[in-house]
């Protein structure tokens, strides 16, 4: 067995097992110890205390991290990682006076994406997207959701699918894997939705499920997307296969999709750049987790989830990076963690607890990752010498991170 000792000045997020999710005014709490060891064994968390307790274990590998933070990895629970070349020249477009949807109607957007997925193959696809997931382990994440949906034609979505699935076998990092297929209609079924979305119930999905390629299933529900009618038929023929819905929703108009989510009982609803008292009504006692994506509001100049509305209305909310080739090109969840205390209003505390724990629940993994929980997965951050946690958003264009431990490894 290998046994790993860290000893540092602080350990974030210490929590009972049991506990998937936080909410409301409990996230303004981190739970902290100062003056701490961590006990690791082999991939798993076996143990913590004060230094006053530190076991003397003669054959363990110590970490001497004196002056450093020690904190769970985080869990990035709304990715699309996956994906071929990139959308540069729209950038550049709409530094130039263009907006996104004035580009998505020129077909490019989600379309151009699946124009180059298409185009490549699986085997180029996957080594572009490795590149990116050893990015983000690097940047200190540990648990990640990645979406298919550029595709949009049976092969497509499989292929990202497959890819998504040999990620999962090449790295140590946990990865859930999610279907959406309705994410775009493609070009030739703008005016016939009914006929594509025939095909993701009646081809892509079985075909998905033979393989058991997913995890979730997703559609980006919107005005010019998918209506909400549209999104609970896909949510719908989800379930019948097992596959739970996480849903874009409310990134630009506030269609009442939320609701219907909810309903469906959608593990999360994500974006939520606008949010209606109607909608945070419906969301409260539910087991569906709101997802804030704040480097996408920031990339593309939209407003910012009103986190401090829904958390004082006793909402939990996660954060998440949405890496995508064309709303959000990072997957640093460290900028994403400073963006939501300076836009958002968050104070540190509440976002370390929605970038790790809530992040964790958003994509079914809360019992095992979010936490320094003895028994979880020990997928650890350790900083460089810090003067306090609060310099993590603060500082926010610096590295601080000294080392990542995925599964009881560095990497
Ligand atoms: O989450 N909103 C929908 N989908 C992605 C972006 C898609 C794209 O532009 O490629 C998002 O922002
Ligand atoms: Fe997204």
């Amino acid at each position: 067995m290998a046994t790993l000792i860290i000893n540092c000045k602080e350990i974030l997020q210490i929590r009972e097992s049991g506990i998937t999710k936080v909410s409301g005014k409990e996230m303004a709490h981190l739970p902290v110890i100062k003056n701490a060891w961590l006990l690791i064994e082999d991939n798993l968390i076996a143990g913590f205390g004060t230094m006053d307790t530190c076991p003397n274990l003669p054959d363990a590998t110590i970490i001497d991290a004196a002056g450093k933070t020690v904190l769970p990895a985080w869990c990035d629970s709304h990715t699309h990682i996956v994906y071929a070349g990139n959308r540069e020249q729209e950038f550049v477009d709409r530094i130039n006076g263009l907006t996104y949807e004035e580009i998505a109607n020129r077909g490019g957007g989600i379309l151009n994406s699946a124009k180059r997925l298409n185009a490549t193959s699986e085997e180029e696809v996957y080594q572009q997207s490795k590149l990116r997931l050893e990015e983000v382990m690097q940047q200190g994440t540990g648990a990640v959701e990645i979406k298919s949906g550029y595709g949009l034609t049976v092969e497509g979505e499989l292929k990202m699918l497959r890819v998504i699935k040999r990620l999962r076998e090449e790295y140590p990092i946990a990865i859930k894997a999610t279907f959406l297929g309705a994410h775009a209609f493609p070009a030739e079924y703008k005016e016939n939705h009914t006929g594509y979305i025939d095909i993701i119930v009646n081809e892509m999905l079985p075909a998905i499920a033979a393989e058991n390629l997913a995890d979730y299933i997703d559609a980006f529900c919107e005005t010019g997307y998918f209506s909400v009618e549209e999104t609970e038929r896909i949510m719908t023929a989800g379930q019948k296969y097992g596959l739970p819905a996480k849903i874009h929703v409310n990134q630009f108009t506030a269609i009442d999709g939320i609701a219907a989510c909810v309903k469906h009982n959608a593990l999360s609803v994500d974006h939520l750049e606008i949010v209606t008292d109607e909608d945070i009504e419906a969301l409260k006692n539910s087991d569906t987790m709101p997802v804030a994506l704040p480097t996408c509001s920031f990339f593309i100049s939209i407003p910012y989830t009103p986190a401090r509305k829904m958390l004082d209305a006793g909402l939990p909310l996660a954060l998440a990076t949405d890496f995508n080739p064309g709303t959000t090109p990072s997957g640093n969840m460290n900028l994403v963690v400073a963006t939501a205390c300076i836009k958002m209003k968050m104070t540190p505390e509440e976002a370390i607890n929605a970038a790790t724990i809530n992040g964790a629940y958003a994509m079914g993994l809360s019992e095992t990752h979010g936490s320094i929980t003895v028994g979880k997965r020990a997928n650890i951050i350790i900083t460089k010498p810090l003067t306090s946690y609060y310099q993590l958003p603060y500082a926010f264009g610096s590295n601080l991170i000294d080392r990542v431990i995925i599964e009881g490894k560095v990497i």
